[in-house]
């Protein structure tokens, strides 16, 4: 872990006001002294995610993440930490020293993205040359102008085994870094090991992110061979899950929104009919971290999935995870064509922004869907529409919208209104209870987590209470360490994490360093600063005495006793075991 001066911290703290940072994220409302929003790190309806501008510090009491703004950067942006304060000094315009930056993380993930930027370029340029003609042919024949070939900067990956990895080696790349950057593939036998290019006889799409780095690649067959998509798995510098095609150039459009497309493919037809909004996403399922990231881009996203029925299906799951991050959002239905890439093709731009135009939102979507498959001319097949249409209006809040859904369908389906809002009270009734008992068996699951979590550190709920607050009396007041030192304080934690912040803490007073959050920031672990950045919060009304102190020491040392007589009770037991095992013997 590199360390970076606390003067240098310091400078960083005063200049990357939290406040101001996290405001660029969270809609932050003003409560007293501090500040909140609604959590960025998991699903919310109500704020529990707290600033605290006093010691520069955040706290979410919904989940528990916590810390300061350099570990607020890690989280949100997914960076290293070394990347996080870069980032931040970018901002600020502060120069970030060069000692402590260079740790063997960092300056991995800086090869892998040269190396990726020298294989891009490499496709490119194999693309344009005699060698690429195969390559050519094909993103003409999928209609792919010159310059969309050199504002993605597509490429061609020749069909050979040792093309990439010697141009690579050439400069300077060994085969185990290109193994890493998942542009080699590995094969073991008994004597040796050997290394050959991964992508080979494909068109190469560059999958770039929001701050232009190049960190992975999308390659694709000519023909109908299989498999048709080879994509780069996970590496230092990417997440398959967090991957997204087209957001680099998405991000500066001057649409409030984004068009979610399957394939990449598609995203770049979209863009070069002037769609500049469209992205892909290439995890094979959508997580709500990936749709909060996405959220932050756009005011509402336009779906357009598939026309199959397997892109109905992702359509509904995507649909489930934008409301439960409360984003707005929009279907776009697809018909002349199964993608949007075939639509454009067959049509061109205008039918396309005419299924923009006609975007139904979730609630038409969902009543479209349940209509699917289903005869309206006959009883049965009316019957079952109105029994899913009402489960779907059941959840809609807006007691306006649900009205006029309602008139809709009583006049289709020739029902009286009356009944269907009868309909949906009945369900809307058998919902809530069934929330209650998921609500109530959600406490009782966490309660029993946490007495768990405690019985397998062996220690008893009091014990890990005592140990937490010496933490915070210590971070309180640093000059309680030499009688906690006296009395061995560190053999009396049986919590690991509350052991490992105590040597951190300990080692910090003892060094003459600070404590503040954004000092502790580069030797805590995010787990670590969650319960270190709680538990202060929690405490701070707490004035925190010497008597304190060695009530909690007496604490610990008394479940320390206890502890152990429960494990001499244990052996002596397993004693007695062992020696009935042996009387046989002695009888004979
Ligand atoms: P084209 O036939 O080139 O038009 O493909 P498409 O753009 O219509 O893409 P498709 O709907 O077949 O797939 C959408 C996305 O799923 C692609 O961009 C890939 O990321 C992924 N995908 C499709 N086929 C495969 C495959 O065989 N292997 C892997 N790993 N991914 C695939
Ligand atoms: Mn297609």
């Amino acid at each position: 872990m590199p360390r970076f001066s606390d003067e240098f911290l310091q400078e960083l703290r005063a200049r990357c006001d939290i406040e101001q940072i996290i405001s660029g994220y969270v809609q932050l409302r003003r409560r007293g002294k501090n500040l909140v929003g609604l959590c960025p790190f998991h699903n919310e309806k109500t704020p529990s995610f707290t600033v605290y501008p006093e010691n520069q510090s955040y706290y979410c009491f919904g989940c528990g993440a916590g810390g300061e703004v350099i570990n607020f950067i890690r989280r949100i942006e997914n960076l290293d930490y070394v990347e996080a304060v870069r980032f931040l000094c970018d901002r600020a315009g502060i120069m970030m020293p060069l000692d402590g930056a260079d740790d063997s993380m960092a300056l991995k993930r800086r090869r892998i993205y040269e190396m990726n930027r020298e294989a891009a370029r490499f496709f490119h340029d194999t693309l344009l040359s005699p060698a690429g003609e195969a390559g050519l042919n094909y993103y003409k024949s999928r209609g792919y102008s010159k310059r969309t070939i050199t504002k993605f900067g597509l490429g061609y990956a020749p069909n050979s085994w040792n093309a990439l990895r010697d141009h690579l080696r050439e400069k300077g790349y060994s085969y185990e870094e290109q193994f890493e950057a998942n542009l080699l593939q590995r094969s073991v036998k008994s004597d040796r090991t050997s290394y050959y290019d991964n992508f080979r006889g494909r068109v190469i799409v560059p999958i770039i992110d929001v701050r232009g780095n190049v960190v992975a690649f999308g390659g694709r067959v000519l023909d109908d061979s299989k498999p048709k998509y080879i994509n780069t798995a996970d590496t230092p510098v990417y997440k398959k899950s967090l991957g997204v095609f087209g957001l680099n150039f998405a991000k500066n459009s001057k649409e409030k929104t984004l068009i979610l497309v399957e394939g990449y493919m598609d995203a770049i037809s979209l863009h070069q009919a002037g769609f500049d909004n469209a992205i892909a996403c290439l995890g094979t399922a959508l997580t709500g971290e990936m749709a909060r990231l996405l959220m932050r881009y756009a005011d509402e996203v336009l779906l357009c999935y598939d026309a199959d029925e397997a892109g109905q299906k992702a359509t509904q799951k995507a649909i489930a995870i934008f409301s439960s991050i409360g984003a707005k959002q929009r279907v776009i239905r697809l018909s002349g064509g199964k993608d949007p890439d075939e639509i454009l093709r067959k049509y061109g731009p205008e039918r396309f922004r005419s299924l923009i135009e006609g975007a139904s939102n979730e609630i038409e979507f969902k009543l479209l869907r349940a209509r699917d498959g289903l005869d309206l001319h006959t009883d049965d097949g009316r019957l079952k529409y109105l029994n899913l249409a009402a489960e779907v209006l059941a959840d809609v809040n807006n007691a306006i919208a649900v009205d006029i859904y309602v008139s809709r369908l009583s006049e289709k389906l020739e029902v009286d209104k009356q009944a269907i809002l009868s309909r949906l009270e009945l369900i809307r009734k058998r919902k809530r209870s069934q929330s209650r008992k998921a609500a109530f068996q959600t406490v009782q699951k966490s309660f029993s987590a946490d007495a768990g979590r405690a019985a397998a550190a062996g220690s008893s709920l009091r014990g890990r209470k005592a140990q937490k607050r010496v933490l915070t009396l210590l971070c309180g007041n640093p000059d309680f360490l030499p009688e906690l030192r006296s009395r061995q304080a560190e053999t009396l934690f049986d919590d690991p994490l509350c052991r490992r912040i105590y040597e951190v803490l300990a080692a910090r007073i003892e060094s003459g360093g600070s404590l503040d959050f954004t000092a502790l920031s580069g030797e805590l672990s995010r787990e670590e600063m969650d319960l270190l950045v709680g538990e202060c919060q929690k405490d701070k009304a707490l004035p925190g005495s010497r008597q304190e102190l060695h009530d909690c020491i007496e604490t610990l040392q008394s479940e320390k006793k206890k502890q152990q007589s429960k494990n001499t009770q244990a052996s002596a037991l397993e004693g007695d075991d062992f020696r009935a095992l042996f009387r046989p013997n002695d009888k004979k």
